[in-house]
């Protein structure tokens, strides 16, 4: 297991503590599927998942953990989910596997928000990591040129078709001061179904595993 990945593993594992039962929310990607592997092993304190992806739920299913639809799980009192990038206000992008609209919507339904990462996704700005966006597959061209006049560089996912059947445009060059702002922004051109920007509802807490053991960070 290379450093990184274990710094993933650390910081899955320190979440399990904000477990406390009930249905709970789970999100996608290397960070998360750690997480899933030690849910399993306290399986029998919770009711169940939601999970934000086929891969995900798959991996919950494949571990015996059942998981449930969200319209029949009501209000969720904590989501767990992984980022590409986060600020200090715990402001985030999301995306880069592709699940960000079900995660965006998981988030939303969830009390509280534990994202998981390694150290080296906390960042000072938004906007190193090309921000995803989903478009409906008819409006990828137009939702590009509006990305450009915002000052992106949007690059279609060529070959990726997300869970909801839709495209994916990942916006290069953008230096992201206001998140909450631009994530309105973006949310308000036609075509567009999800951005990556999650500063409208941030996390609550970011675990972050490091050399010498997991930081947290609070809002
Ligand atoms: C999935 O669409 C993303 O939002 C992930 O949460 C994000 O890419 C983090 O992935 P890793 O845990 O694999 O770094």
């Amino acid at each position: 297991m290379s450093d990184q990945d274990a710094m993933k593993k650390q910081a899955a594992e320190a979440a399990l503590s904000y477990v406390e039962g009930g249905v709970i929310g789970v999100g996608t990607g290397s960070t998360v599927n750690h997480f899933i592997d030690a849910l399993a092993g306290i399986k029998g304190r919770i009711d169940g998942a939601v999970s934000s992806s086929v891969a995900s739920t798959t991996r919950l299913e494949a571990h015996g953990i059942r998981v449930l639809d969200l319209n029949a799980a009501g209000e969720l009192s904590l989501y767990v989910d992984g980022a590409d990038e986060s600020n200090e206000r715990l402001e985030l992008i999301k995306g880069g596997g592709g699940a960000l609209t079900r995660e965006k919507i998981v988030a939303a339904a969830s009390r509280q928000f534990v994202c998981i990462a390694d150290e080296s996704k906390l960042v000072r700005v938004l906007g190193a990591f090309p921000l995803p966006v989903e478009v409906i597959p008819m409006a990828r061209s137009f939702v590009a040129r509006e990305l450009v006049r915002l000052g992106g560089s949007p690059v279609w996912r060529d070959g990726f078709v997300t869970d909801n059947g839709n495209q994916i445009l990942d916006v290069q060059n953008l230096e992201i001061l206001e998140p909450a702002k631009l994530e309105q922004t973006i949310n308000n051109i036609a075509g567009v179904v999800t951005v990556g920007i999650f500063a409208l509802r941030p996390a609550d807490v970011l675990i972050l595993g490091t050399p010498d053991g997991p930081r947290t960070l609070r809002r």
